[in-house]
């Protein structure tokens, strides 16, 4: 099973061109990993289903229809250049994980979220549209260093970090590079500096919030012309809503988009826990800064809980060099497909 998996990963990674992942949200590049995940969905005897946003799920029937659902999965869109793992881990190894399970009592179904990177739009979608499932379990790499540091190879999420993001437009005026004093410029530019500044200060000024200005616009984005006006957009986050409330704040901007900071449920975290422990594993808990299709869904009334897979490389992601080793890997089909089936047995 994990050899099938980890070639699959890499076929999907595959599609950026080899050197990165690059599947923006509804382009061509995610289109080509939903159809070959529906493939993959149909050789297995999934029934397959394209909802109206073009969320990808496959679905293995239940003894009982009335029964909650029991959903897996995550998003197949990535960030320009990104990893292997983010996001496509969690949708095979569920699609592993029911494949083994097969029929249980309650529905189990595999989803493909999509568009999460740009600001989860699948799962808002399918939020609004419905219908949902009781429970949903997502399988993610960390993204970041703490179970590398904690000789962990996989972790239960206790919640999620809330998120706003926003554009930040900075109005200057052109001017002459050459001729204008420096005492008489409004230079956009420097404004938008002033303001990736104040971000910078605001979230280090806030335990453990975080700010970023991830891409800036300048025009007319000529040497010689003073820039008359600057585009930033700025992505805050934080544990909980007060944090996030002041930091919004102390920014200074109008978010377009809020995701409020989720916790995952008790008692899907507490059947993780026992996968894990049953095995003999480290048990850790920890905090996601990174946003989730679960950290949606936890925020439509859904039972959440999400399994972390140790990063390697530092714990880098939005990055090529993102990695997991094929052993936390397996260990991660392995746990996701017994809480699963454990989930999808609850009378
Ligand atoms: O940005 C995030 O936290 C996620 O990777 N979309
Ligand atoms: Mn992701
Ligand atoms: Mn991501």
């Amino acid at each position: 099973m994990n050899g099938r998996l980890l070639e699959r990963i890499e076929e999907i990674f595959a599609i950026g061109g080899g050197t990165g992942a690059d599947r923006v949200g509804y382009g061509d590049g995610e289109q080509r990993a939903h159809d070959l995940v529906a493939g993959w969905l149909e050789e297995a005897g999934f029934a397959v289903e394209i909802d109206p946003d073009g969320n990808l799920l496959g679905e293995v029937a239940g003894d009982d229809p009335d029964a909650g659902q029991i959903w897996t999965g995550s998003h197949l869109d990535s960030v320009p250049n990104g990893g292997r793992f983010d996001g496509v881990l969690g949708v095979l190894a569920g699609l592993e994980a029911i494949e083994r399970i097969g029929r249980a009592r309650r529905t189990l179904a595999v989803v493909a979220f999509r568009d999460e990177e740009r600001g989860f739009g699948g799962s808002l979608a399918r939020v609004r549209r419905g219908p949902l499932p009781e429970t949903y379990l997502e399988a993610h790499i960390e993204q970041g260093p703490v179970l590398l540091r904690m000789g962990a190879p996989l972790g239960v999420v206790t919640g999620i970090a809330g998120l706003a993001r926003g554009v930040v437009v900075l109005n200057g005026a052109a001017g002459h590079a050459g001729t204008t004093p420096m005492e008489s410029r409004n230079d956009a530019l420097c404004a938008a500096a002033e303001f990736v500044l104040r971000a910078r200060d605001a979230a280090t000024s806030i335990a453990d919030a975080v700010a970023t200005v991830g891409r800036l616009d300048v025009e007319p984005g000529a040497e010689n012309v003073i820039p008359a006006r600057a585009t930033a957009s700025i992505d805050a986050r934080a544990p909980d809503r007060e944090r996030l409330d002041s930091l919004v704040a102390a920014i200074g901007f109008e978010p377009t988009l809020r995701t409020e900071p989720a916790l995952m449920d008790e008692a899907v975290r507490m059947v993780l826990h026992e996968e894990l422990e049953r095995r003999g594993l480290p048990s850790p808990e920890l905090v996601s800064g990174a946003g989730h299709d679960a950290g949606v869904l936890a925020g439509a009334g859904v039972r959440c809980g999400m399994l972390f897979v140790r990063s390697g490389a530092g714990g880098i992601s939005h990055a090529p060099e993102e990695w997991s080793e094929p052993e936390d890997v397996g260990l991660c089909a392995d746990v996701l497909a017994s809480a699963l089936e454990r989930l999808a047995k609850q009378v």
